[in-house]
């Protein structure tokens, strides 16, 4: 197909639901993606941190290949190695508990919605979640989401959630009654515009959490699978959820995502209760597993810790050089960098010049490279988003 054709393909037979760039990804390797004219791209935002291990990383394209010729599919009412094999590293990279695997960072939080519901035995069903958060796209998730702009158009949406704001304590202690069952947090909102939890605060909600008897739900599907310079970003708040959810880099770029309840209330759910049909499938475990496998023996999480750390320091003398840089901000990869102007124009400078970032909340460019990146390649980007950033400026 030709670029001509590929685009009025799209514009005929599919919806329009994304903002696209006219760009055509053809190919990726670590934090370099092609297109169909050959320009290479540093990618420093690899599928909205699905990538955590670079594109196409070896571990997992070996994974993927062993088990394709074997089996692609286990129905779930029989049992696979693979799958038995991931649990036991998540619960390893975690905590005792149980693990229930689905598709997609929404199926994850849905399964943990549900797992509320069950916990609060029809008595209790609330669930608080903070404003600005993002927990995906379908009713459920949609009703957790503490943004509008998401839930426009989809009401009425089902019942049961509170939002307030975030990293507010008082305003939480006010919202909890006899009926909430559960907390759900983004310890860093990612789509909400990288704004970290205060760990004050994030202790204080666990232990209301005890002391109420109310579940924490930690969303870290984007959080999750080394993004902060840790496994999970709970690990720098000295607390542990009740609920842990994941998904994006959990499959290397392969379609999974799970959630794990801990031990002393893994028990109530129950067979028939949840299910999914491709959930955990041999490949995708396989992948997951190569993740995992990856990220320790490249010690991706302390290169992680390092590069986030440079990219910080050298972002914030960027902000010394720019005025419309208002702040800095981020843990590990995760890094945000907001204007006061709008971002679009530094997002598109950024990408005719090779360099692929995110902007998000109008103001946030959302930075996030994968766990791997070399100071190099930090460098370039560097490089190019000061470029960017000047010619902005001039404009
Ligand atoms: C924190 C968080 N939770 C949930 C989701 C939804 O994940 P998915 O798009 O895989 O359904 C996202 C996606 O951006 C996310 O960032």
């Amino acid at each position: 197909m030709t670029k001509k054709e590929i685009f009025e393909n799209y514009d005929q037979f599919i919806f329009p639901t994304y903002t696209r760039m006219p760009v055509i990804l053809v190919k990726g390797k670590g934090s370099v993606v092609t297109d169909i004219d050959g320009k290479k791209y540093l990618d420093f935002f690899p599928g909205w941190g699905v990538s955590n291990v670079g594109h196409c990383h070896p571990k997992v394209m070996a994974a993927v290949r062993d088990q394709i010729g074997k089996m692609i599919h286990v129905p779930n009412n029989f049992f696979h190695p693979n799958q038995a094999r991931l649990a036991r590293e998540i619960v390893n990279q975690t905590f005792p508990g149980k693990v229930f695997f689905c598709n997609s960072g929404a199926e994850a939080n849905e399964a943990a919605i549900k797992f509320a519901r069950i916990y609060g035995e029809g008595r209790r069903f609330e669930i608080i979640t903070t404003l600005n958060s993002f927990h995906g796209r379908t009713l459920g998730a949609l009703a957790a989401t503490g943004q509008t702009k998401y839930q426009n158009g989809f009401q009425p949406l089902p019942g049961g959630f509170k939002t307030v704001p975030f990293n507010d304590i008082d305003a939480l202690k006010f919202a909890i009654t006899d009926k909430t069952v559960a907390i759900m947090l983004e310890l860093i909102q990612g789509e909400g515009g990288i704004n970290i939890a205060s760990k004050e605060y994030v202790q204080e909600v666990r232990r209301i959490c005890d002391e109420k008897n109310i579940l924490l739900i930690l969303d870290e599907v984007q959080t999750g699978i080394g993004r902060t310079g840790a496994m999970f970003a709970y690990k720098h708040f000295s607390v542990e959820p009740d609920v842990l959810t994941m998904a994006k880099g959990l499959g290397g770029g392969m379609p999974i995502g799970a959630m794990l309840a801990k031990k002393s209330i893994a028990h109530i759910l129950k067979p028939g209760m949840h299910g999914t049909t491709f959930g955990g499938s041999p490949i995708v475990t396989k992948a997951a597993i190569g993740v995992f496998e990856a990220i320790a023996k490249e010690k991706m999480l302390k290169n992680a810790r390092d590069m986030g750390e440079y990219l910080v320091r050298k972002l914030t003398e960027l902000s010394h050089e720019f005025s419309f840089i208002l702040e800095v901000r981020g843990l590990g990869l995760m890094i945000g960098v907001e204007l006061s102007i709008e971002g679009k124009p530094v997002f598109d400078e950024c990408l005719s010049q090779g360099l692929i970032i995110n902007c998000t909340q109008g103001k946030v460019l959302r930075i996030m490279p994968a766990l791997n990146i070399t100071k190099k390649q930090a460098d370039k980007a560097l490089l190019i988003l000061r470029n960017a950033l000047q010619k902005v400026a001039l404009s």
